[in-house]
């Protein structure tokens, strides 16, 4: 009899954690890798909110358990945060805390999901969704999109994915991996479909709110569509914008018995989130916010930089996206050529594989993301280091035979 569980069949090991840790090993043998592959802020937390952290400590305030899905002061944050920033009326009963944006979303998808549930998600889309799907029990649906479209599902493949299995649909803006983020109208031809299907809920990942470009005016589902705010679970955190990765909390907004089945799963999973962090994120979501601007002007900088040092790579087209930190070039016009080793690319894989082994570019393979040949850049890092990255880029391609 096998001892792991045949659930662990069913899925994979993040492939952006493998790249990271291939990377890190690669330096600590001492060679001079960049690594392009974690998603996360290389900003430091802001120092108000290390303060309200550090205070809580000495008041006493992070010894004990809290409240299952969050202490009320951070719920009224939420609250306020969902209220002046998405237009959206939530009560405190109708918010969840959990320990990241990602313990949020896998808790509303075990609170749910029956084997044969279908979750549509749109491709590419962020590595942990299909597999979040697979562990509690639904069954995955891609809706694959193009470069040309932007990476934006179409309102008509929306409609054609939806079946009588359809649970929810998770919707991603900006997205991870391609930075992609639907304008007003983009979004409101989704809505106006998702409409028409009362049985499908909403689960709309915010994460890269803030993290958006060139005056886009960021919207969500049920801020756009009120018809949808009793089946939409409007999920976001504090880990991008707010430079707090390592701090483990995000949040979430919706019908409360939705809201009650998630304090159900997580009291008999991990409790409440660390007391420290969820009093920081208070002073997160409630303190100054003039760091966001200024690190957005970083991160547009070095987007721009990215996007037209890659197109004039050989082989590498690489759309301009709206937001987050990553951007989702194609390679397709470098397979079947033979790296300085004399390898034939063949895939993205083989892609991302020699471009770290000649040039020490660590970056993320597109197909784990569900579209390829592709790969992801997350240029949160030193705009210097994304420049020499992508330098090192246009002379791996260039080498290329
Ligand atoms: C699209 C998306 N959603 C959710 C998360 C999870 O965020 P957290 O670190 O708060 O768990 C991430 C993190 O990479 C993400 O990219």
């Amino acid at each position: 009899m096998a001892f792991l569980a045949d659930s662990l069949k069913r899925i994979k090991p993040s492939a952006t954690i493998a790249v990271t840790d291939k990377a890190r090993a690669l330096k600590l043998a001492g060679r001079d890798v960049i690594g392009l592959g974690a998603g996360e802020p290389d900003f430091d937390t802001p120092d108000n909110i290390k303060e309200a952290a550090i205070k809580a400590i000495r008041d006493g305030k992070a010894s004990k358990y809290t409240n299952v899905d969050g202490i009320m002061e951070l719920k009224e944050a939420v609250v306020r945060k969902f209220k002046t920033e998405n237009g959206l009326d939530y009560k405190t009963s109708q918010i969840t805390v959990g320990t990241g944006g990602k313990q949020v979303l896998y808790n509303a998808l075990v609170a749910t999901l029956n084997p044969g549930d279908q979750v549509i998600i749109p491709a590419p889309y962020w590595v942990s969704y299909p597999e979040m799907v697979y562990l509690a029990g639904g069954e995955p649906v891609e809706v694959p999109t193009t470069m040309e479209s932007g990476f934006k599902m179409k309102p008509e493949a929306l409609e054609r994915a939806i079946t009588p299995k359809t649970k929810w649909v998770l919707l991603n803006s900006p997205s991870n991996p391609t930075g992609a983020a639907y304008a007003k109208a983009e979004l409101k031809a989704l809505t106006d479909v998702l409409v028409r299907h009362p049985d499908v809920w909403v689960l709309t990942d915010d994460m890269y709110e803030h993290l958006v470009y060139d005056d886009f005016e960021f919207f969500t589902a049920a801020q756009l569509e009120p018809r949808l705010y009793e089946r939409t679970l409007t999920v976001n955190g504090v880990s991008k914008a707010y430079c707090m990765t390592g701090w483990r909390i995000g949040f979430a907004g919706g019908p409360e018995p939705l809201i009650k089945a998630m304090a159900v799963i997580q009291s008999q999973s991990t409790s409440n989130p660390a007391a420290v962090s969820q009093w920081a994120s208070v002073e997160a979501l409630n303190g100054p916010k003039d760091f966001i601007p200024k690190h957005n002007k970083i991160f547009k900088e070095r987007r721009d930089l990215c996007v037209s040092m890659l197109n004039q790579a050989n082989g590498i087209v690489c759309p301009k996206p709206e937001g987050a930190f990553y951007v989702f070039p194609s390679c397709a016009g470098t397979m079947g050529k033979t790296s300085p080793t004399g390898k034939k690319l063949k895939t993205d894989e083989d892609f991302v594989t020699e471009l770290l082994e000649a040039e020490g570019v660590a970056v993320v393979q597109g197909t784990p993301f569900g579209l390829g040949p592709a790969f992801r850049i997350s240029y949160a890092t030193a705009t210097s280091a994304v420049q020499e990255a992508c330098e090192r880029i246009q002379r791996f391609c260039g080498n290329l035979r």
